[in-house]
């Protein structure tokens, strides 16, 4: 009988999805339970606790979707915007629009805000864009996986409220990795994704609506088009100390693996999780330093968990990348957009965050790029 073959084993150090310590992978392998057990269902609860605590929020609606980063996305914008409304989009990447693209198929109308890739969005710029007319939404991502981008917040917030707009984050790479702190941010909706910083395989989309999101959803003339992604219906599954709604079955395994990389996280504590990411980028920076490499994004605006690193003249990027699978069995990333052919993307994000892989790593690059 012919059997699927076993995948090698690659250390992983691209974009997503991140490396996965041996805790979460046998959590993958637990007995299943019913998605409507009642063990299971406290497990969920548990899960809604421990997200709240690392997106940093009170929020009730605190879960995580059935789907990658991508259905995080699609929950946000679908819940929030209905046709003709007006949203202020930040591009200032890949992901920023693909935000874009997504609100104007649900019939909003966008008004996109642009920086160069390998900067941040200006505040100013947002700012003008949601006073220029009736506003529902503001919309950015927070750490730009297709440049290594941290975008400060505090301005863009600002701007959003006195537009009276909500604000939405794209928190997938900076959670766990650098703080989010949703509501002394001010975000009122944020998703994020579980092969980032939270380092457990890709599947599970977390997802938080405050207060004010929530009123959003509840005051919509017509439910959202998406049936899979009704924040409405997914509240009556996923509703603390009540009789649970049936509405689709929970990737049962892949919440085990969440809680206990949840676990993991909370175990470490967030500020020494950050500090972590903080130091084993700076180890990387030095090392790419020595190796005659530039990191392409401005110190103070660099994400420690995604670096972009300049491709030098008459390097081929895809060869250097394929050396460094086949030879060394490491992933590192290419550049995407823009970017494509001139850029790596390495990533040290959640498990990877440490100094013996920075080593290897460097290590790797050395032997590839002297050959
Ligand atoms: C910032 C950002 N947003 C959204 C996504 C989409 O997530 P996924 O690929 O898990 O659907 C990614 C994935 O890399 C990302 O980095």
């Amino acid at each position: 009988m012919s059997r699927a073959p076993e995948p090698s084993e690659v250390l992983l150090l691209g974009p997503g999805p991140s490396p996965v310590p041996p805790e979460v992978t046998r959590a993958l392998a637990a007995p299943l339970l019913g998605h409507l057990d009642p063990e299971f269902i406290a497990l969920m609860d548990r899960v809604k606790r421990q997200l709240r605590d690392v997106f940093g929020t009170r929020a009730e609606f605190t879960l995580p979707i059935s789907g990658t980063g991508s259905a995080g996305m699609e929950a946000s914008l679908t819940n929030l915007l209905e046709p003709g409304d007006r949203a202020v989009i930040g591009v200032h990447g890949v992901f920023g629009a693909r935000m874009v693209d997504c609100a104007r198929r649900l019939g909003a109308e966008v008004a996109v805000v642009e920086a160069p890739f390998g900067e941040a969005l200006d505040s100013d710029a947002v700012r003008r864009a949601a006073l220029a007319g009736p506003t529902r939404l503001v919309a950015f991502v927070h750490a730009e996986t297709s440049t290594g981008v941290l975008q400060p917040t505090d301005g863009i917030v600002a701007a959003a409220r006195d537009a009276g707009a909500l604000v939405l984050a794209d928190c997938v790479t900076s959670l766990g990795g650098v703080p989010v702190d949703v509501d002394a941010a001010g975000f009122d909706a944020a998703f994020s994704g579980t092969q980032k910083c939270l380092s457990v395989p890709p599947g599970l989309a977390p997802l938080t609506f405050g207060p004010r999101a929530m009123e959003r959803v509840a005051a919509r003339r017509a439910p959202p088009p998406s049936w899979y992604l009704d924040v409405a219906m997914l509240a009556g599954y996923w509703r603390e100390g009540v009789q649970r709604a049936y509405h689709h079955t929970a990737p049962v395994a892949m919440v085990y693996a969440l809680a206990r990389g949840l676990d993991l996280v909370l175990d470490e504590g967030l500020a020494a999780r950050w500090e972590r990411h903080r130091q084993a980028a700076a180890l990387l920076y030095a090392g790419l330093d020595e190796l005659g490499l530039r990191c392409v994004v401005a110190p103070a605006l660099r994400l420690p968990q995604l670096t972009t690193v300049a491709v030098p003249d008459g390097v081929d990027a895809e060869v250097v990348r394929r050396r460094l699978r086949d030879e060394h069995r490491i992933e590192i990333g290419g550049g995407l957009g823009a970017m494509k052919g001139r850029v790596w993307r390495i990533g040290l994000m959640g498990h990877g965050a440490r100094p013996d892989v920075v080593r290897r790593l460097l290590a790797a690059l050395r032997d590839v790029l002297a050959a």
